[in-house]
């Protein structure tokens, strides 16, 4: 493959696999998360979200979060945000950078977010212009770019145009999600063949879930295409509340492995990694993928 020097990892394990556990997580045990996670390398944490907590109890601490972790100035520290109620909490614990999100269907946009892609972007628009008067970065995700749980598969036409609306809102990046994680390398072609004259692909996050257990094989085809920034989450925690069978991210120990592979560097100990993911399944009990 055409090797890059280096990638970059944000763990949202944080966020996006919390997000989907039942079980009660001390405040304490994603503190220390966090803590390990920033130790282990990664570029940048999703620590939490900024939702609306009746949606998402799971993470109704994320001021907590935020208060009780150990900041540290070579890691990006991000939090969702879904509306101007959200950014005002966000920015009362001094977050580094916001992700708004949005989705390609709008079945799923409505399940998620309880409103249309239109109204989910109208509502984008102060919260954005309020994080770049602050000089916060936003990351712009756009959910289901393969397939919606409720709809089935989704044109990469309309992946293009919200990745517009999201651009022309002031976005800083654009952040692609496989939400239900079916993406095939196939898939990843066609998704960059249309976004690709609106974002550079050196520029473009892609976020997989590895339902179907084709991410890592999805992450190479982007790396070959361009594409230099991942999520993942550690022990491949990961899922939606609002995206039935949906199920963990790719984890960040099969990236780091794919990374030492191919001699690409991307700044993270998998030692480091594998430890808070052992960590965390100690909480939520059952077991993660370690690599
Ligand atoms: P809503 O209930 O329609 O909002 O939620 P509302 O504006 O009607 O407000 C209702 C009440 O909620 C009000 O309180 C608001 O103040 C409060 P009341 O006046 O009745 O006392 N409220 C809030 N409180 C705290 N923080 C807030 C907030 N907003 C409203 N931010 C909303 C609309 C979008 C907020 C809701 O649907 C929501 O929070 N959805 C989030 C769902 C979610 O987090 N899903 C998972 C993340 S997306 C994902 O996982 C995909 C991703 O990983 C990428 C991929 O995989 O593709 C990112
Ligand atoms: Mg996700």
């Amino acid at each position: 493959m055409t090797r890059p020097d280096s990638i970059r990892i944000t763990d949202v394990g944080p966020r996006d696999g919390l997000q989907n556990e039942s079980v009660s997580i001390p405040v304490e045990a994603k503190i220390a998360l966090v803590d390990r996670l920033a130790q282990s390398g990664v570029a940048e944490i999703e620590v939490s979200s900024f939702v609306n907590p009746q949606w998402v109890p799971q993470l109704a601490d994320a001021e907590a979060v935020f208060a009780g972790i150990e900041r540290r100035s070579d890691v990006v520290y991000s939090a969702l945000v879904p509306n101007l109620r959200g950014w005002e909490r966000a920015r009362r614990v001094g977050v580094d950078k916001i992700a708004v999100f949005t989705t390609a269907s709008e079945t799923f946009a409505r399940r998620n977010t309880n409103c249309t892609i239109a109204e989910s972007l109208d509502r984008f628009a102060p919260v954005v212009e309020a994080a770049r008067a602050d000089s916060i970065p936003v990351r712009g995700y756009v959910s289901c770019v393969v397939a919606c749980p409720y709809e089935g598969p989704v044109d990469a036409a309309a992946v293009r145009q919200v990745t517009t609306s999201l651009l022309e809102l002031g976005v800083d990046e654009i952040d692609l999600g496989d939400t239900i994680g079916v993406a095939t390398v196939e898939d990843i072609d066609r998704l960059l063949d249309a976004v690709s004259s609106l974002v550079e692909p050196g520029e473009l996050s892609l976020h997989l879930h590895d339902t179907g257990g084709s991410a890592l094989a999805c992450c190479r085809r982007a790396i070959e295409r361009g594409v230099r920034r991942f999520d993942s989450s550690c022990g491949g925690l990961g899922g939606c509340p609002y995206a039935p069978g949906a199920s963990g991210n790719l984890a960040t120990e099969d990236l780091v492995e794919l990374c030492r592979g191919e001699g690409i560097d991307c700044g993270v100990e998998l030692d480091s990694i594998r430890e808070a993911s052992a960590a965390v399944a100690s909480v939520i009990g059952r077991p993660l993928r370690t690599g």
